[in-house]
């Protein structure tokens, strides 16, 4: 696993240095070797069993250090559970089961080989993200970081950018504006209500208005 880079004593002040800060670990994560295990639903088909099989696998091969295994969110692929993708690869494998996943690390998280039998539609023409038709008619805004991020770890959110639109309205917009701007965005509750966040926060604003020097920062998701 690597190490933070991100501690208490980092200080952003600005977009700026937000996106210097993206950039550095974006370079330090360049290349590296992860398994993204869905952590989610696939939970109910045994994803724990093989997210600690990989761990144990990473650590008899003299991996650790080499190879991250990081517990995500949903990949999407939910018939395919449990799930994983594979990264620098993007290679994403379903119905993993924890005797093949010596063979999983020896051929693909080493060597990029793509093994079919784990593919959608058990096709290696469909290994990657990209070539997956299930992915190719969706454009992804408010999720497009889900199954990607470990949620442990700020670094990785900071790297893919999570944080920018938050930076940017705590350091140079007023709460009006920031307001404004999520009303504008159409963004609706996904609790099932699917009522307007930006009036929501709009109501907030009118119940506790708060100056550039209090800012009050609330997030629903
Ligand atoms: S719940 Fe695991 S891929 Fe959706």
């Amino acid at each position: 696993m690597t190490d933070m880079m991100v501690d208490s004593a980092t200080t952003i002040s600005s977009p700026a240095d937000l996106a210097a800060l993206q950039e550095q670990l974006a370079a330090a994560a360049e290349g590296r070797r992860r398994v993204l295990v869905c952590s989610t639903g696939c939970l109910a088909i045994g994803a724990r069993d093989v997210e600690a099989t990989f761990r144990s696998e990473v650590a008899a091969a003299g991996l650790i250090g080499e190879v991250d295994v990081v517990q995500t969110g949903c990949h999407g692929l939910c018939a395919m559970a449990p799930v994983a993708v594979i990264e620098p690869y993007d290679i994403v494998y379903g119905r993993n089961r924890v005797k093949y996943i010596p063979d999983v690390i020896s051929q693909t998280v080493m060597n990029g080989d793509i093994i079919r039998r784990f593919c959608y539609g058990r096709d290696a023409e469909m290994a990657h993200v990209d070539d997956i038709p299930f992915y190719a008619h969706q454009t992804k805004r408010v999720l497009r970081n889900v199954g990607r991020v470990d949620p442990q770890k700020i670094d990785d959110a900071i790297q893919r950018g999570v944080y920018g639109a938050a930076g940017k309205a705590l350091t140079t917009m007023e709460p009006d504006e920031v307001v404004g701007e999520v009303k504008a965005s159409a963004l609706r509750g996904r609790g099932g209500g699917g009522f307007p966040a930006g009036l929501k926060w709009e109501i907030r604003s009118w119940t506790a208005p708060c100056s550039r020097a209090t800012r009050t920062a609330f997030w629903k998701a």
